[in-house]
């Protein structure tokens, strides 16, 4: 009895120790396409979005819903805003629209829609509006739909074990703010709340020049976060894991 007890737990031992010796780092939410097909891709894509964005912490892979802005100074003509203990949500729902993957060519491109919200604490100070401004307060950024195109220059490398993996060399990308942008910010004037709420209504009635002015930075930073924590992934786990095409020669 005991020695037959012995001898299972000596197999599964063994067993768990032949399992983990082959086990995939790749977590089991990526599902790897036989093909570079769109379809394929676009579906593995989206299935990996929600998890993916919550981090990965044994990869090293940070969370990026939530992800945090410490702090980002913005310059915008006439005025210094700076974002303070920010946190960006919404990055998991996002809807892929299109997964492109030219393996030989080095291109990969992707189209996703989200929703965003952008929340912390902010100062500015100059002149808005011909007003000279000096607030401090809390500040809400709701994008609804907008489109994200990225357009990124691949490479192939080995690591230390001779693996191979993707690389990123290098991105363009289109952001499209979509349908609507509702600003909620306090207290743009310190201590004059009609002037405040009236700098504000008008920050919303135009929204689509306000943002471009002011969103590009902060899009900026997004995607830079964003593309540094996907090279974390990739620096991770081997291309083998990721797609069952065999790796052009390189
Ligand atoms: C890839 O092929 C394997 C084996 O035929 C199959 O089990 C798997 O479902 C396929 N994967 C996809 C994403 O189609
Ligand atoms: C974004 O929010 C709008 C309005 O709430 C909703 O209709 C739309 O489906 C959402 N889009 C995505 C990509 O989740
Ligand atoms: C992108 O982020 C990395 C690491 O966080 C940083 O070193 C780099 O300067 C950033 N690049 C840009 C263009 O902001």
């Amino acid at each position: 009895m005991c020695e037959k007890h012995v001898f299972v737990s000596f197999f599964v031992v063994v067993a768990a120790f032949i399992s983990s010796s082959t086990a995939l780092l790749a977590p089991d939410f990526i599902h790897p396409c036989n093909s570079s097909e769109s379809e394929c891709l676009i579906k593995a894509t989206q299935d990996a979005i929600p998890e993916f964005s919550k981090g990965i912490p044994y990869l090293g892979v940070p969370s990026l819903d939530p992800f945090i802005i410490d702090n980002l100074p913005i310059q915008l003509p006439g005025v210094k805003v700076t974002f303070l203990d920010g946190k960006v949500t919404g990055l998991r729902k996002c809807q892929v629209l299109n997964v492109e993957a030219y393996l030989e060519k080095n291109v990969f491109i992707l189209e996703v829609r989200c929703n965003i919200t952008i929340k912390g604490k902010y100062t500015a100070v100059g002149r808005l509006l011909l007003f000279p401004i000096n607030g401090e307060g809390d500040s809400k950024i709701k994008i609804v739909n907008s489109v994200i195109k990225m357009n990124i220059k691949t490479k192939y490398f080995k690591d230390a074990d001779g693996r191979d993996h993707f690389g990123i060399k290098s991105y363009r990308y289109t952001f499209d703010y979509g349908e609507r942008i509702h600003y909620t910010i306090s207290n743009l004037f310190k201590g004059n709340a009609e002037l405040s709420n009236t700098v504000l209504r008008f920050l919303n009635e135009n929204w689509r020049v306000v943002t471009e002015e002011f969103g590009q930075p902060v899009v900026d930073y997004a995607m830079n976060v964003t593309i540094e924590t996907a090279k974390k992934f990739f620096d991770a786990v081997p291309y083998d894991e990721l797609l069952y095409v065999p790796i052009p020669k390189y």
